[in-house]
């Protein structure tokens, strides 16, 4: 093959892929959103959410709270069409989640009821105030921004919105803030609003600390916290082994019994 004409294969090629890979991510966003119109018809079944939850429990643990090093958000109080909408998402591979994708599949979650109904109980976990927050430093700069720009969609103290799908913002670990505004800015966290994905690709490192800083210390309802010692009795047998920690090396081989 001459190399402009292997060039210009080459070429047909890519397009053709990028082409694909448009149409599958369109695919994915149109299942997701037709899921997500499913199961706002249903009527969430509360004791059906809990026997539910036992998938989620194994990673977010019986209370939802997730980790302070942002490995697992808190998900315990998020609003129940978030969670509807997040898990349409991932399984319909509209938002990256490589870890949860095989347990958020029809085979092991089941279908938009067992959907409504699990979202409905984490919903109603009341959430821990001891999540971890940044430094604290920049905290004027953080309550600027947040107000001008993030309140109108994630809420005036950080409790998120059903019309806008926003999350609640206030109780999350600021390390998986961070970690989310740096998928979303960059794009990799497809499912977010375009017109956030653009407003915080602007954002310079100081602003990003300092929004989030702020966004994760406002400070929560009394009704929607757990007192701090508080354990799920919903699963009263549930080992809770610290999360993020690696469990301990298995003990040494005997020695060997002298010949
Ligand atoms: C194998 C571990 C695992 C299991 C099981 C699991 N999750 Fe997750 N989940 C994660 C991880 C890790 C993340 C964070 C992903 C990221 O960083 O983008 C997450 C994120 C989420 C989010 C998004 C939160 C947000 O605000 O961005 C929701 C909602 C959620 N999980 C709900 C559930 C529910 C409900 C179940 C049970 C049906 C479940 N998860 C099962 C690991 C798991
Ligand atoms: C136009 C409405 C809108 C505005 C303005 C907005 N957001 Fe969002 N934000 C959303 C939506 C919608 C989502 C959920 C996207 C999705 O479904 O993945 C989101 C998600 C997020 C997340 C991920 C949270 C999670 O639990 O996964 C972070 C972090 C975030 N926004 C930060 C901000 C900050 C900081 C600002 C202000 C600088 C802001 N947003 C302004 C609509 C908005």
């Amino acid at each position: 093959m001459s190399q402009p004409v292997f060039a210009r294969s080459m070429l047909c090629a890519l397009m053709l892929l990028t082409t694909s890979l448009a149409v599958a991510q369109q695919d994915a966003q149109t299942r997701a959103r037709a899921e997500f119109e499913v199961a706002s018809t249903l009527t969430p079944d509360l004791a059906n959410g809990r026997q539910v939850y036992l998938i989620c429990a194994v990673c977010h643990r019986p209370e939802g709270w997730g980790s302070p090093d942002g490995a697992y958000p808190q998900i315990a109080g998020q609003l129940p069409e978030v969670i509807v909408k997040q898990l349409a998402d991932i399984r319909a591979g509209n938002r990256d989640n490589p870890l949860m994708y095989p347990f958020a599949l029809p085979r092991i979650l089941g279908g938009p009821q067992n959907i409504v109904d699990v979202a409905a109980y984490v919903a109603r976990l009341p959430m821990t105030a001891n999540n971890a927050k940044g430094p604290g430093t920049d905290l004027a700069l953080g309550r600027t921004l947040y107000e001008t720009q993030c309140a109108e969609c994630h809420g005036a103290d950080g409790e998120g919105s059903v019309e806008h799908l926003a999350p609640q913002l206030a109780g999350q670990h600021f390390p998986y803030l961070m970690r989310q505004f740096e998928a979303i800015a960059s794009g990799r966290r497809r499912n977010s609003d375009p017109a956030m994905t653009k407003q915080l690709a602007g954002f310079s490192p100081r602003e990003q600390m300092a929004v989030l800083d702020y966004s994760a210390r406002l400070p929560l309802p009394v009704e929607k916290t757990a007192p701090v010692e508080w354990s799920n009795p919903d699963f009263p047998a549930y080992v809770r082994e610290p999360l993020g920690v690696a469990p301990p090396p298995p003990p040494p081989p005997p020695p060997l019994p002298p010949r």
